[in-house]
């Protein structure tokens, strides 16, 4: 499949999400508005950039237009994520951008009813299995790229929005998070996870 996996940071302080980055030693990592919002979480952020590491500051922006292209422009200036997940006004987002910067537009939550967003400006959609496989096949997208959260392992599916691993292939990236971060140990879970999407 060759798909890259993210690690999504979601804890609430910068010392357990150094802590398993140390563990985990991941080349991506999703960091949300969970560490974001707490202590020194940006700071941290900007950390995983300087050690080399990839990352998706999934900070959702949602505002008018030139507030989301002037924040844009500050994360680019300050951080420079790989990926900056924008709600609304992509447009604006896209205008802010600099660097090696992509916007990943989040049109709809996986956890709501998701609709098709197949006109969007950004380079990178964040979407459901489900919507991947039909953006792919049905709709014939084939440049875009697609973030897919809501992943598990065969055998440990527990809610509705989640789908196994190896049943994802048209994701670009996988996002995961409790499945390793939870797990007793989590460089043995990202390793599976690498493996099923190698
Ligand atoms: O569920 P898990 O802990 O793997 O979630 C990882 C990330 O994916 C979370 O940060 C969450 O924002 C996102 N997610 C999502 N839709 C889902 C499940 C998770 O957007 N159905």
């Amino acid at each position: 499949m060759s798909q890259q996996v993210i690690v999504a940071l979601d804890v609430p302080s910068v010392r357990e999400a150094a802590g398993l980055a140390g563990v985990i030693r991941a080349s991506w990592y999703k960091v949300g508005l969970e560490l974001i919002y707490s202590k020194d979480g940006l700071r941290f952020a900007r950390q995983l950039k300087m050690a080399g590491v990839k990352l998706f500051l999934d900070a959702k922006l949602s505002d008018v237009p030139t507030t989301v292209e002037r924040a844009t422009a500050a994360i680019c200036r300050e951080i420079e994520p790989e990926f900056l997940s924008v709600r609304n006004n992509v447009e604006a987002a896209l205008k802010g951008a600099s660097g090696i910067t992509r916007i990943a537009h989040v049109p709809y939550l996986t956890s709501d009813r998701e609709q098709y967003c197949i006109a969007t400006p950004a380079p990178a959609l964040v979407c459901s299995a489900h919507l991947a496989r039909n953006y792919r096949h049905d709709f014939g997208i084939l440049d875009k790229t697609l973030i897919v959260p809501g992943i598990r392992l065969p055998g440990n599916i527990s809610d509705d929005h989640a789908v196994p691993a190896a049943s994802c292939e048209e994701a670009d990236f996988l996002v995961i998070g409790r499945p390793i971060t939870r797990a007793d140990d989590p460089y043995a879970a990202y390793k599976k996870f690498l493996e099923i999407a190698a």
